[in-house]
């Protein structure tokens, strides 16, 4: 039977225990989002991430700046909330626009407040193995598969897709615990090879029917990260979940695995960096 690692049940878990957390301890975790333009994406992603920080009772803010707002004005913003004693993560959500430089963006958040764990110093920590901030949705993988006592000592963990938002941290990660992580992008000789040998597959790319049947080894485990938009309106993964799923022994399905697991990883993060900040030991 194939398991179907349900991540829209454990993040539901997971928020409500940070909510009851929340209400004992005598801290109010604070988050904000910063959203720089009208990317629809991105609208959707923040809204989410609000609605959520709301519900688990942290102190929540969602700032909508511009299209036009300029690199300076942004790290004027991410001073001021670095200084603010209210604030235990900040998330500048991606993409920005043109004009402003993602990377020196990222840089200017304090490495404390960096809940998406994208600050060189906290990418620099994973490589040393060292996992306090870590990337949010690798985070939630490894989260997911743990709840399942997937273990990833000596698999073969095959990563498609190179990004520093997932990719590359969830091949960190992946070392970490014992895997033997190869990880795939657009110029991988021969994509199909490389996913036949997995026992475990991670697909983040946002290609619909990247994975099939005939690629995956009987019995691998599957996490889909893709988010892709069909012409009919229905939101599908990077994996063809009906054709792999009686190959498989388990696979994330799409909605409902990876996505929430990365906003419920956003609000743990907060509340960590929260407790750190007032001297509480989780
Ligand atoms: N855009 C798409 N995914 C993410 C994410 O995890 N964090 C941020 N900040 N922006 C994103």
């Amino acid at each position: 039977m194939t398991i179907v690692l349900d991540g829209k049940s454990l993040a539901l878990k997971i928020r409500q225990e940070l909510k009851q957390k929340v209400e004992e301890q005598a801290v109010k975790p604070g988050l904000v989002v910063l959203l720089v333009g009208e990317d629809p994406a991105s609208q959707i992603y923040v809204r989410n991430k609000e609605r959520a920080a709301n519900e688990v009772g942290f102190h929540s803010v969602v700032e909508r700046l511009p299209e036009t707002t300029t690199q300076e004005e942004l790290l004027e913003k991410i001073k001021t909330l670095n200084e603010d004693d209210a604030i235990h993560g900040i998330l500048v959500q991606l993409p920005l626009p043109k004009q402003i430089d993602s990377q020196t963006v990222l840089e200017a958040i304090i490495p404390e407040k960096d809940v998406d764990g994208f600050h060189p110093v906290n990418l620099g920590k994973l490589l040393q193995k060292d996992e306090s901030i870590v990337p949010c949705t690798p985070k939630g993988i490894i989260r997911l598969l743990e709840e399942y006592k997937i273990d990833l000592t000596g698999k073969e963990m095959v990563v498609i897709g190179q990004s520093t938002i997932v990719g590359r941290p969830m091949a960190l990660l992946g070392l970490n615990r014992g895997a033997t992580v190869t990880v795939c992008h657009s110029r991988t000789k021969d994509l199909e090879k490389q996913i036949a040998r997995a026992d475990i597959i991670i697909s983040a790319v946002g290609k619909p029917n990247l994975v099939l049947r005939e690629h995956v080894k009987k019995g691998a485990v599957i996490v889909d990260v893709g988010i892709n938009r069909l012409e009919s309106g229905k939101i599908v993964g990077d994996v063809d979940f009906d054709g792999v799923k009686d190959q498989v022994s388990a696979i994330t399905p799409v909605p409902g695995g990876v996505g929430p697991m990365t906003i419920a990883m956003l609000l743990e993060q907060t509340y960590l960096n929260a407790c750190k900040r007032e001297n509480i030991y989780e």
